[in-house]
């Protein structure tokens, strides 16, 4: 089928205003979105910019608007788009750098925040090998299935509002640690976790986050036992 690629190209380099270009090319309906961009870069305009690496759904780099919903470019095929005009835009809720990449800093920082890691308690778990039980390790599967594209965050109106409030990415991130009973550093997350204008608190239950992840993430879910957590100590 014959279809239309209209892509938002912003380069501050050149001063030039942000913009559309149209492309128009035949594209097979099972093509996905990122092999159409590998192909106009390398076929028609090789200043074309965006991120990829792993194609297949794993390091979370290409993600940006298509047709005005966050998404991974890897895994948008065209026949779903049901349409033969395609937008693309960069994530929102980012500064652009350049086309389609944008400014990533804030949403490592928020993400760094966290203590996105496992923090031992080796008086508690003296082994090398920490093991945890089915219960336990249900409980974190599905935030760790996060692989922090940024989708999530991109479209909640409260980050849009102010790039310091943490972000679902990063307080999905925060859960997987929170719940994991072989953690010990709940204390020094509930600080960050907690704070008035950053942390928790500033979601309201808007969803778009559980609507834009790629990987099917119940975001809201999560921050919301987050909060629950914060209010009772609870993790159970
Ligand atoms: Fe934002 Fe998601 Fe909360 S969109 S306000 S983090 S439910
Ligand atoms: Fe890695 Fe799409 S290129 S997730």
């Amino acid at each position: 089928m014959l279809a239309t690629f209209k892509i938002f190209r912003h380069n501050p380099e050149f001063g030039a205003a942000p913009h559309y270009d149209s492309f128009k090319l035949e594209v097979d309906p099972m093509e996905r979105v990122l092999d159409v961009l590998e192909r106009l870069k390398g076929e028609q305009d090789s200043t074309l910019t965006y991120r990829r690496s792993c194609a297949h759904g794993v390091c979370g780099s290409d993600g940006m608007k298509i047709n005005g919903r966050n998404s991974l470019a890897c895994q948008v095929l065209i026949r779903d788009l049901k349409s033969s005009t395609i937008t693309i835009d960069p994530l929102p809720g980012f500064a652009p750098v350049k086309d389609l990449a944008v400014e990533m800093k804030p949403f490592y920082k928020n993400l760094e925040s966290v203590i996105p890691w496992q923090i031992a308690d080796e008086t508690k778990f003296p082994e090398l090998e920490r093991r945890v039980d089915d219960k336990h390790s249900q409980r974190v599967e599905e935030a760790s299935r996060c692989i922090q594209c940024g989708c999530c965050t991109s479209s909640c109106p409260s980050f849009w509002f102010s790039e310091q409030y943490l972000g679902p990415a990063a307080l999905v991130k925060a859960f997987r640690y929170v719940f994991d009973p072989r953690d010990s550093g709940n204390e020094q997350r509930r600080e960050v976790l907690n704070a008035e204008r950053t942390g928790v608190w500033r979601c309201h239950t808007i969803f778009n986050c559980a609507e834009a992840c790629p990987k099917s993430i119940d975001t809201t879910y999560h921050i919301q036992e987050l909060k629950r957590w914060l209010a009772t100590g609870k993790t159970e």
